[in-house]
């Protein structure tokens, strides 16, 4: 039997048959223990007061559905049975949630009840980033399952916030023989749900295109979302959605599920005969085994089950809100963050110490109030070739350091931040010359290079223990106030020379650990510091990275209309504040398209707002629309980075976009639209806000006003007349009295 240590307001536990009903005011989960003992599914969607077992799975004879020898009956298999952590190699011929290779060969296991705990508040997971919460925040209830002839234990882990209409899910897998037993794949749910019509949606992309959204009807069979990168990669974020065909961005029905790792990420999407759905998440089986010794347990990353009946807005809403309060451990989650000026794009590898410093003073008079230093800073770097892993400043560009810099910029009250790469490392560099032995690879075995770079080997100590000196030191000395972490490449040819044959199966993963330990160590370390994560822009945009690192740059395409999509894909999971977002100089070095310096600007103006491109090659005009777009921004930065983002017209649909900030007291809001094509004769379209207070008074730019419920119901004219292509407007809105 189970016992409970907090009151169970959040998780209501029924006997006969042993249900428990996760619930709040906005979802509600249940699942139960079978007669035969298997974990099942019953329900997952909008909140409902109590549950009667409804959901009971019929007892119905089913061909070819094997059932347990002990039980004389055929109305009872695991081949339709939906359950909460399928096993494999038994009656269900679906997919597995968890795959175990024993000492005898078999890779038969399946799992009974076993018991429960609840407990308030969520444990922590040692070692792999994932969601908290206060005692009285969230309830966590435990479910152990057992594998009595293989002795495993399982322990399955369901959280439920108080606030949010969400679930958090992980596994844990215990080996309780006397002898290894190797995982092959362990996922961190395993969720059945019964016949229902529904469509897919997914983020995929490449580079400096990420997260394009992409919906398709779903059907019989298996689709598999997933990156084998290790890491969670340009081409597939580590999220999907389950949609009802009906729904929009405000209404209908949405079962979101995103994975916290950074790593190799699988979602599996499968439709059995009869139309029932399971969906699994975890990190990618292809390559990977884990021991497990005597005693030994294997902890699954974490995932994030969020639920909607309020169409994909609601959810993106409470994404941000639980990845803002309940994920980004950094004291920056939520304060607003500076705008930055970052000068990769102004200035690539070639600059000085005097270049620099007119850099930044010219920043200075724009407003600006962080200078980023990015890639070229250290041993001999000219070019993308060279010198990674030789984290020493390089004299003949800076020959006084970088400390004079930091002293610059601190003098003029703007703050200084700094680009590294720490997971890599250059042929051409000391580094390699001293510990070839670090890289990644398979000795005797043809590498992939890429961006003249290969990968160190961050699942050993000794590369960890040399990066987190290298890095402290220059952070000391510099005094940084951020740190930009980059990764410019995916690993290929995983493999550790100090490990066994039978335990290469475990370095992708090793490595991912390896770099949330070192991330763990430097930010503890440096609480003061605001990290900024990046692979090649986008590449690495995943929850797992914002548990350490509160942002991240969004793309390297800074494409003001590229971005609209990247941004608007983007924000479906991840918070306004945590996109980087920046001005840069046109033609655009990714696309070669001119646009205003208007619709730049309040494109990344929706966002976390920076600058990329030298301000000492901007015209007097342009200095002079920098300077007031850093003011505007700065006036609505708190409610742009932390107000209620809602998307209002799709580029993926039209050539027009719309989204709008709302603070939380309704009384401001500021809303964007951008009309991609300029039109002769062109049709009028409507744009209409939301989130407003319908009874409340409005000032539409001090020029007019109107209540809530006509901004809402009624819509306005966004003229953009004869402003060409790439055309922009801005509407603020603000409450006044009558
Ligand atoms: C890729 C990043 O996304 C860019 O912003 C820049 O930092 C370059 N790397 C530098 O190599």
């Amino acid at each position: 039997m189970g016992k409970t240590s907090a009151k169970s307001s959040l998780i209501e536990v029924s006997s006969q048959p042993l249900t428990f009903h996760l619930h709040n005011s906005q979802v509600s989960y249940v699942l139960g223990v079978e007669n035969e003992k298997i974990l099942a599914h019953h329900y997952y969607g909008k909140a409902v007061e109590h549950y009667s077992n409804l959901r009971r799975y019929p007892r119905l004879m089913r061909h070819f559905a094997p059932s347990p020898e002990e039980i004389e009956t055929r109305d009872f298999s695991l081949s339709t049975l939906p359950q909460e952590f399928p096993g494999a190699g038994g009656a269900d011929y679906r997919e597995p949630g968890i795959v175990v290779q024993f000492p005898n060969g078999s890779r038969t296991v399946n799992f009974t009840y076993d018991s429960y705990t609840i407990t308030a508040g969520k444990p922590q997971l040692t070692g792999l980033p994932a969601t908290f919460a206060q005692e009285d925040e969230a309830q966590t209830l435990t479910v152990k399952l057992v594998e009595n002839d293989a002795h495993l234990e399982l322990d399955l882990s369901y959280t439920i916030f108080r606030d949010l209409p969400v679930i958090t899910r992980s596994s844990r897998v215990k080996n309780l023989t006397d002898q290894p037993v190797q995982i092959e794949r362990l996922v961190s749910f395993s969720l059945d749900s019964p016949d229902n019509e529904l469509n897919l949606l997914q983020l995929n992309g490449r580079y400096a295109q990420e997260r394009n959204v992409t919906i398709e009807p779903l059907n019989t069979g298996i689709k598999i979302l997933d990156s084998k990168r290790r890491a969670s990669g340009h081409t597939q974020n580590p999220f999907c959605a389950l949609v009802d065909p009906h729904t929009t961005e405000f209404s209908g029905e949405v079962f979101g599920f995103a994975l916290i790792y950074s790593g190799s990420h699988k979602s599996v999407i499968q439709m059995d005969g009869y139309n029932q759905v399971r969906v699994q998440m975890g990190i990618n089986d292809q390559n990977f085994e884990w021991w497990l010794e005597p005693q030994q347990s294997f902890q699954s990353p974490e995932a994030v089950l969020v639920y909607s009946d309020h169409g994909l807005n609601a959810m993106s809403q409470s994404l941000h809100d639980l990845f803002l309060n309940n994920l980004m451990k950094s004291k920056y989650a939520h304060q607003t963050r500076p705008i930055l000026l970052n000068n990769w794009e102004a200035t690539y590898f070639n600059f000085d110490e005097k270049k620099l410093q007119e850099i930044i003073s010219s920043s200075h008079e724009l407003g600006i109030e962080m200078f980023v230093l990015d890639d070229g800073w250290f041993g001999e770097r000219d070019a993308a070739n060279s010198s990674l892993g030789d984290w020493v400043v390089d004299r003949k560009k800076l020959p006084n350091g970088l400390k004079p810099l930091s002293d610059y910029c601190h003098q003029l009250d703007m703050k200084f931040g700094l680009w590294f790469e720490p997971e890599m490392i250059s042929v051409k560099s000391k580094l390699y010359q001293a510990h070839p032995d670090w890289v990644l690879e398979v000795p005797g075995q043809l590498r992939s290079i890429d961006r003249s770079q290969f990968v160190l080997n961050l699942g050993r100590a000794e590369v960890r223990a040399y990066l987190l000196e290298r890095m402290s030191y220059i952070i000391d000395h510099a005094e940084l106030d951020y740190l930009k972490w980059d990764m410019n490449r995916n690993l290929t040819e995983v493999y550790d020379a100090q490990l066994s044959a039978s335990e290469q199966g475990e370095v992708a993963h090793r490595y991912i650990l390896g770099l949330y330990a070192l991330l763990e160590s430097l930010t503890d370390k440096y609480p003061e510091i605001l990290f900024e994560s990046c692979s090649g822009g986008g590449g690495r945009y995943d929850a797992g990275m914002l548990y350490y690192m509160p942002q991240t740059w969004t793309s390297d395409n800074t494409d003001a209309i590229a971005r609209l999509k990247i941004q608007y894909g983007t924000s479906l999971v991840y918070p306004v504040v945590s996109m980087g977002a920046h001005v840069s100089a046109v033609p655009n070095k990714q696309t070669g398209r001119m646009t205003s310096l208007k619709t730049r600007g309040l494109v990344a103006s929706s966002g976390n707002l920076g600058y990329e491109l030298n301000p000492l090659d901007l015209l007097e005009n342009e200095r002079q629309e920098i300077k007031l777009q850093v003011k505007w921004y700065q006036a609505h930065r708190r409610l742009i980075q932390f107000g209620k983002f809602y998307r209002l017209q799709n580029p993926f649909e039209t050539t027009r976009t719309a989204w709008m900030f709302v603070s939380d007291d309704r009384k401001e809001a500021v809303a964007m639209y951008f009309d991609i094509f300029s039109e002769a004769s062109t049709p009028l379209h409507m744009l209409n806000f939301v989130g407003l207070e319908p009874k409340q008074k409005y000032s539409v730019n001090g020029e007019y006003t109107a209540y809530g419920s006509e901004l809402m119901q009624i819509g306005i004219y966004p003229l953009l007349q004869n402003e060409g292509d790439f055309a922009s407007a801005v509407f603020e809105l603000k409450a006044v009295e009558e």
